[in-house]
């Protein structure tokens, strides 16, 4: 089963209460991700120049990587109210007229997990965010009219882990889609930093870099390690994170060098182990380790692939020469740096 308290997963736990302490709040308090701010920023000039709503604004990517968090740093700089929601919660068609007919021009309408939206709740999204209508039909039988309302210009931010669940006509009608990706290593340093001196952490440089190292590229992962290894320090220690002090603190978590915990090592070890390194289909690696397939695709992959240690093909996945090498076992071919070379 999942268990609870994984402390590399992207995603949310109960602990991870909203920090607004720690969130950031702008555009330029926002670390990593260029590509994506710089393009938000002119964006958002632009239609402020214009007096305009934004356009409809798609983010998409791993959980913990800051889809929320830019989600209100838009309506921060947009100067506008921001109205939270999410797919599995707008149940019928009717819960989302009430929500669109209670914005005001310019609002920014956030829907989480845009993904999980139901057929006729999207049918009524599709000419709110085109046309900025609401058709609604009055009275029953043969008597019902049809009759279009007009709503105010407003903004639709939606948020997905799972990009190719939405459906071609929803993702159209978003102006901007854009992707985020895991943070680098500077980025991850920044985050850390910024973190340890909003929480008064005492922390060295080194202590620094190894929680952003082990962070798997994740603000959310980045921000919940510090809090356990400050934990760890202020219990076992001093108080002050050195680098030993994070190294063993982070030891203790099972978290390697490179991030991945025990869930993740399973992962690869089964691939690699039961299934003579893939390809193997991932119902199958998640029925093996008794785990949610939607974990293993939403928090466990998208790291691996980025670490290069997974591969997917049409047949399944498999392990790479680096996955085996990184758990330090042989898949068969003589070692890369072998001495004849
Ligand atoms: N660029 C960043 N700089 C600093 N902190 C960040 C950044 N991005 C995200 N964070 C922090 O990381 C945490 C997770 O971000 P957020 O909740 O926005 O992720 P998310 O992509 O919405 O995740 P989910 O898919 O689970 O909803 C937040 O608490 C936020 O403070
Ligand atoms: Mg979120």
């Amino acid at each position: 089963m999942t268990d609870p308290s994984r402390m590399v997963s992207g995603k949310k736990q109960p602990e991870d209460r909203v920090d607004y302490a720690l969130r950031p709040h702008s555009l330029s308090e926002m670390t990593g991700q260029d590509r994506v701010v710089e393009n938000l920023s002119i964006l958002i000039k632009a239609s402020k120049a214009r007096k305009e709503a934004l356009d409809h604004v798609l983010l998409y990517g791993p959980p913990g990587l800051g889809k929320t968090t830019f989600a209100h740093v838009i309506a921060n700089e947009m100067e506008v109210n921001i109205r939270i929601t999410a797919g599995p919660s707008i149940e019928r068609a009717g819960d989302l007229a009430a929500i669109l007919t209670h914005l005001r021009e310019g609002d920014i309408l956030f829907i989480d997990e845009i993904h999980r939206l139901g057929r006729a709740v999207e049918e009524v999204l599709y000419p709110a965010m085109e046309d900025f209508a609401l058709d609604i039909v009055i009275g029953k039988g043969p008597a019902a009219k049809n009759v279009r309302l007009h709503l105010p210009r407003f903004t639709v931010i939606g948020a997905t882990t799972r990009l190719a669940l939405l459906t071609a006509p929803l993702r159209a009608r978003f102006g901007a889609v854009y992707r985020l990706d895991f943070y680098d290593l500077p980025a991850m340093y920044s985050i850390v930093q910024r973190a340890a001196n909003l929480l008064k952490v005492p922390i060295e440089e080194a202590g620094i870099s190894e929680i952003a190292r082990r962070a798997r590229g994740t603000p959310r992962v980045a921000l919940r390690l510090l809090k356990r290894v400050r934990d760890f320090a202020e219990v076992r220690a001093d108080g002050r994170i050195t680098v030993g002090v994070a190294g063993e603190a982070l030891d203790l978590m099972d978290i390697d060098p490179l991030g991945l915990d025990d869930m993740d090592r399973r992962v690869l070890r089964t691939i690699i182990e039961k299934f003579e390194g893939g390809p193997v289909g991932l119902e199958t690696i998640a029925a093996s380790i008794s785990e949610e397939s939607d974990t293993i695709m939403d928090v466990v992959e998208p790291y691996l692939l980025q670490l290069g240690f997974l591969d997917r093909t049409p047949r399944g996945r498999t392990a790479t020469r680096l996955a085996y090498e990184h758990l330090g076992l042989s898949d068969g071919r003589p070692p890369r740096q072998s001495p004849l070379f």
